[in-house]
């Protein structure tokens, strides 16, 4: 992470070295919708080296020119930084190139090498590579045996080229699958070469957790079980499987969102302070957390642990179907669109405050949110009647949208009597620095090419992760059932989630926000 003092000038990064991104992968989804357009706002705003260039590597034939085509459309559709017209786009489409290959064949990487050596030649630079795997998780494998069989994996030296690699998710399945993809994968690649990307942690509002509560003297002291009664998570998506529902129907929101954002956004709310932004110290922390999460053995699943489906509702005013009926998923599936869970982070901080995480898809609002609530004031004065009961304080970080914080408390409404309401403290992103901050790949893939790897996820934190979310899985896969709860799109989720928390006194809440007056309301 930048460690800038003061603010208002732009971080001061280095210029990565030249190198060029080859994209496995190149003719799909995340290529057009994500990948590109980030590569190009970096290129746009002078952020990559003068020698830089993109290899996209994909099984269908194509030549360079159809490439950059089609890259072209990608960036007009989903960049942030259109092209203004041919001139515009012509210094950046000479940098993209096509290479047709099969993962399977080792001389189709044999003829990437020869093409990355001419290519760096050509430059007069050195051939430092960096590999984007947006390919389909069981390509790992082979993709970097054949990077290493070519002899595209050096580790870099003084005088020796650089090559890293980023991995998307999912990483595994499960803690098994994990542990022998990470022992792969090192087998080819030294850790410090190796970047597992969840493009999370490269918002800018879940970097400002660390800073919220370590570059301030207010809230360090109050963090603790002495004074927050529990803690929140949200992940709430509109959207259904968006025609992926072959790969969510093998994943399910615990795979697919549990095991990567949300235990990204615990780590942060719960990790002691590092001892510098160094990337091992920032992750050895959260790896802490990981491994004092209080475990859900698969025998207590039924009681801590909640899984939904959506079913058949209507969103935004229009009908939408129900997750069996999604294309490619099972009739009779049984995966999860909707997880909400409770559990503790077992260390002295944290001792008795229970975190309880949900997300779900088709939920009536696009929203991530943490809300820290702390424990009521005592019930005496004004918790009291006449005036009590009151709100406890709720300090919510609003990941997205409309990123910002806001801190509820209590004031005395203006008159002659007294009469205590609820308002919100709000601070958002947008009106207090304009602008769109950088799309999280833009901010990752160049942490990437600097090499580093603080924002990636590090091979025993990943492993951490799944060990904590293993149980579960298990315990789920056990359960005698046909059918899971159903919620209906449009909704906030199954009753049974309700009850995960009510059972404890406690409701699901959201930040009623552009507003000022508020009493935080329930869902
Ligand atoms: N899309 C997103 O927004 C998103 C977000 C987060 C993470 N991810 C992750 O990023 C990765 C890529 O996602 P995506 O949505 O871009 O996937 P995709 O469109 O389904 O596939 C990407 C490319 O991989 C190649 N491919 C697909 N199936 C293959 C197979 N069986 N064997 C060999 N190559 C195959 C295809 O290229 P060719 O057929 O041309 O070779 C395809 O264009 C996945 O791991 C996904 O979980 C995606």
């Amino acid at each position: 992470m930048d460690a800038e003092v003061g603010g208002g000038s732009a971080p001061k990064r280095d210029a990565p070295q030249p190198f060029t991104l080859v994209i496995f992968g190149a003719s799909g989804d995340l290529t057009h919708r994500k990948l590109i357009p980030a590569v190009y706002r970096l290129f746009q705003e002078g952020l990559l080296p003068e020698r830089f260039a993109v290899v996209g590597f994909a099984r269908s034939p194509k030549s360079d020119e159809a490439f950059r085509a089609e890259l072209r459309k990608a960036v007009e559709t989903f960049s942030r930084a259109k092209p203004a017209g041919d001139d515009d786009w012509a210094p950046f489409a000479a940098r993209l190139h096509y290479h047709r290959g099969d993962y399977q064949n080792a001389a189709d990487f044999q003829a990437l090498a020869a093409r990355l050596d001419a290519l760096a030649a050509a430059s007069g630079a050195p051939r430092n590579c960096l590999f984007y795997l947006a390919t389909p998780p069981e390509m790992i494998q082979a993709i970097t045996d054949q990077v290493r069989a070519a002899g595209l994996a050096e580790a870099g030296g003084a005088s020796s080229p650089w090559s890293r690699i980023i991995i998307e998710k999912p990483f595994g399945r499960d803690l098994a699958s994990a542990r022998a993809l990470n022992a792969h994968v090192q087998g080819a690649f030294a850790e410090n070469q190796i970047f597992r990307i969840d493009h999370y942690l490269g918002k800018e509002t879940v970097q400002n957790i660390l800073v919220l509560r370590f570059a301030n003297a207010l809230f360090e002291p109050i963090w603790n079980h002495k004074y927050v009664d529990h803690v929140q998570i949200t992940v709430a998506e509109t959207v259904g499987v968006e025609g992926r529902g072959a790969y969510y129907d093998h994943a399910g929101a615990i795979r697919d969102m549990a095991q990567n954002h949300m235990m990204h956004l615990l780590c942060l709310v719960g990790m002691e302070a590092p001892n510098s932004l160094d990337s091992e110290a920032v992750r050895s922390e959260k790896v802490k957390v990981l491994k004092t999460l209080h475990l859900i053995p698969p025998t207590c699943v039924g009681d801590r642990v909640v899984r939904a489906q959506y079913a058949a509702g209507t969103l935004a005013g229009q009908p939408v179907p129900g997750y069996r009926e999604e294309p490619a998923v099972a009739p009779d599936s049984l995966t999860e669109t909707y997880v909400a869970l409770k559990t503790f982070i077992d260390n002295w901080r944290w001792a008795g405050v229970p975190f309880y995480l949900r997300t779900g898809k088709r939920l009536p609002a696009r929203i991530t949110e943490i809300g820290i609530h702390f424990k009521p004031v005592p019930q005496v004065l004004f918790n009291a009647p006449p005036f009590g009961p009151m709100a406890p304080n709720v300090l919510t970080l609003r990941i997205q949208p409309n990123e910002g914080i806001s801190l509820q408390f209590q004031v005395k409404r203006p008159g002659w009597g007294i009469r205590i309401e609820s308002f919100e403290m709000d601070f958002g992103y947008a009106a207090a620095f304009g602008g769109e901050p950088p799309e999280a790949y833009e901010r990752l893939l160049l942490d990437a090419a600097l090499g580093d790897s603080t924002l990636f996820t590090r091979s025993d934190e990943v492993e951490a992760a799944w060990a904590f979310l293993t149980p579960i899985l298990e315990g789920c896969a056990g359960q005698p059932i046909t059918r899971l709860p159903a919620y209906p799109a449009g909704s906030w989720g199954p009753a049974e989630a309700d009850a995960l928390i009510e059972s404890d006194g406690r409701r699901w809440t959201l930040m009623k926000r552009h507003t000022h007056r508020s009493t935080a309301k329930t869902k």
